[in-house]
This record gives structure tokens, C-alpha cells and sequence, in this order.
């Protein structure tokens, strides 16, 4: 009989945002909204097709493994060397790198509990030990993560905002963390969802840690704001020396050739962060207002995905919803999640949580 590595029994394989056409064909439908994966619901930069065309002319040659111009455009505009940075195949592909690049079997690895289910898993398939904190008020327990360390501590996962509440903690509270994170521990700061939050408490500007924090990676994507899902890219930033680790052990082509061009394209069009990041404040106060009227608890989110609870059981909902043609993400027991769309599709998200409200 053919064994299967202990370290990955009990994984449970991830699980995605339900297709579009999945359900409607399953309920038959015409319209279905997907709210599901905390895509971007205006696209991506106009400046992406004639890039992506471009490199359609060149798909018999493999991609330039080194990401060159995309990582020196990457440098650019955060003015960090092209030597401290990485890209990878969405920002996934980069946790499990970093968790190849660092996990030993035994190894503490401290993280959330209810963040970015990634962690939890690469770190098992690693054979790491999760040390799993649990959210105060659904908000990052930093001083409890700091609490946890012990001498078999190896790395410690840092959402924030955070998937899939919303919460951040401030640059005030990364500062005086970092601080107290023993030099020989790595910290990932995985900062997905950057580009939409609204507080100034934020840390706005996490790359300035880099310099004094070398066991500091701070983590990107075009997967959000940018609006490239689809095409997986992720970005990294960490001292010379993880780096280079890190490029021991991914792919040596790990970043398709059209994703490069889409993402050089796209990553000066300020335009179009702009409007999303105005589309999607304007799309959550619409949505906070709602519950509001509605009665529904929520937690405020930096993100562009809100947290919230009908005191229902969250499967249930997420199928009576589907069933009216809107698919969102059921994540405890009574709590869901909702990506903010366009006007349209939240207008039509509350209508169907509307008619299930009223069941
Ligand atoms: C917090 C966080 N990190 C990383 C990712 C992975 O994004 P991608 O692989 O598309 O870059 C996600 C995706 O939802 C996420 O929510």
C-alpha cells in the first residue's frame, strides 16, 4: 500500500468560493452574484490587455524565471532594492515557500485563530506544531501571540487587515511587537488587503520595518485591489538573505509570462486603485447601513470584506442564499463573510438577505 507523509492526514483540502456557473447550474439560474473570494468587482487596469496580448505573441518561451522588469518596476514605486524582493505565484504560492523555507518538523509556528486559512495548513504540511491564539473582540491578540513564544517558536503568521474579520492592528502595535519578537524568530506580515483600508492608525508604510527587522517578509498581491486573481501574483519583501532562500526553493518559473506583463501594466495605474479603493468605502457604508437597518451584527472592516452574523446557522444562509442567485462564504458556525461588490451586486445581496431574513 503507498503511504501518504503523516504531517498531512488530517488537512483538509482548501476550500474556494463556489464557482459562478457551479450554482447556476445547480439552482438554475440566469443571474448569480459571487461576493465569495474577495475579488475585485471592477476588473483590473485598462492597461492590462495590451500587455497581456503582447505576451501572447511569446508563449513558446518560458518566462523570465527572474521576474527582472516586474520586480524592478515592484522596486520603484516602494523604493526597496530589487535584492530584497520576490514574486511569486499569488502570495499562496509564497506561504508555502516561506513555510518550506523555514518550517522543521517540531517547530512552533504561532498564528491566529479565524485568519488566512494558508498558515495553518502549509505549516502542518511541514510537520510544524500551530500554536493557534485565539482574536480578542475579532481583533489580532498580539500581546497573547507574544506571550506564546517559547524556545521551539520558529515563525509567527501576521494578517492585517485581517481575512476573514476585517480587523487591523496599528502601526503602533506592529512597532512595539516587532520590538518584542526575539531577532531569531521570523515574522510574516501578510498585508493582502492593504490597499482598501481607511484608518490612519494603520501601518501605511510597514516597509519602513525592513531595515531595523531582518527576520521581517512582508507579503502583497494582485490578487485584490489590483484585480489580477486569476492570473496569480504575489509580491515579497525581506532582507537579502531570505530572499535568496527563497529562491532556492521555488519554481524556476513559478510566475507565468502573461501574469508578468499584466502585472508590470498594471501596478502605476494609481487611477485605478484610486477608484476601487473609493468604490469599495462607498459599497461598505452602503452595506454597514443595511445591517444597521436590518438589525445584523457586524465587525467594521478595513478590508474589503465584512464579517457578520444573523444568529442562524452561517451553512444554512449561505445556501438560502445561493438559492436566490448570491453566493458569499459561511466561516463559523453563525458567521459569514461578504466581499463588497459593485453597487448593483451589494444592492442585490441585501435584497436576498432580505427575503432570507424574513423566512
Ligand atoms: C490574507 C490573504 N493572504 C493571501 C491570500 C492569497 O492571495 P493570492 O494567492 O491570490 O495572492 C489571500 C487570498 O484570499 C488572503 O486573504
Amino acid at each position: 500500500m503507498i503511504k501518504f507523509r503523516n504531517e498531512i492526514a488530517e488537512i483538509v483540502p482548501y476550500k474556494p468560493g463556489r464557482p459562478i456557473a457551479d450554482v447556476q447550474r445547480e439552482y438554475n439560474l440566469s443571474e448569480v452574484v459571487k461576493l465569495a473570494s474577495n475579488e475585485n468587482p471592477l476588473g483590473y487596469s485598462p492597461n492590462c490587455k495590451a500587455a497581456i496580448e503582447a505576451a501572447l505573441d511569446s508563449l513558446e518561451i518560458y518566462p523570465d524565471g527572474n521576474c527582472t522588469e516586474l520586480k524592478s518596476v515592484i522596486s520603484e514605486k516602494f523604493k526597496i532594492p530589487v535584492s530584497s524582493i520576490a514574486v511569486s505565484s499569488g502570495s499562496d504560492e509564497m506561504i508555502d515557500i516561506l513555510s518550506k523555507v523555514f518550517i522543521e518538523s517540531g517547530d512552533e509556528i504561532i498564528m491566529s485563530d479565524v485568519t488566512f486559512v494558508r498558515y495553518i495548513d502549509t505549516t502542518r504540511v511541514m510537520g510544524g506544531v500551530p500554536v493557534v491564539i485565539p482574536l480578542k473582540d475579532w481583533k489580532y491578540d498580539l500581546e497573547s501571540m507574544l506571550e506564546a513564544i517559547t524556545e521551539k517558536t520558529k515563525l509567527i503568521w501576521l494578517c492585517n487587515p485581517n481575512n476573514p474579520t476585517g480587523t487591523i492592528f496599528t502601526d503602533s502595535e506592529l512597532s512595539d511587537f516587532l520590538k518584542r519578537v526575539p531577532k531569531d524568530i521570523v515574522v510574516v506580515y501578510d498585508e493582502a488587503y492593504s490597499e482598501y483600508v481607511e484608518s490612519d492608525e494603520y501601518p501605511k508604510d510597514s516597509l519602513k520595518y525592513l531595515s531595523e527587522y531582518e527576520n521581517m517578509i512582508v507579503m502583497k498581491t494582485f490578487s485584490k485591489a489590483y484585480g489580477l486573481a486569476a492570473l496569480r501574483v504575489g509580491y515579497s519583501f525581506a532582507s537579502e538573505s531570505i530572499i535568496e532562500n527563497i529562491n532556492k526553493v521555488r519554481g524556476p518559473f513559478n510566475v507565468n509570462s502573461i501574469a508578468q506583463a499584466a502585472a508590470i501594466a498594471s501596478i502605476k495605474d494609481e487611477e485605478f486603485l484610486k477608484r476601487v479603493y473609493d468604490m469599495n468605502a462607498e459599497g461598505k457604508k452602503y452595506i454597514y447601513d443595511e445591517f444597521e437597518k436590518l438589525g445584523v451584527e457586524y465587525v467594521p472592516s478595513e478590508a474589503n470584506h465584512i464579517f457578520f452574523t444573523l444568529k442562524r446557522d452561517s451553512n444554512e444562509i449561505f445556501v438560502a442564499l445561493q438559492k436566490l442567485g448570491v453566493i458569499i462564504r459561511p466561516i463559523l458556525k453563525d458567521w459569514l463573510r461578504v466581499s463588497i461588490g459593485t453597487p448593483e451586486q451589494n444592492s442585490a445581496f441585501i435584497d436576498a438577505l432580505k427575503k432570507v431574513l424574513s423566512k
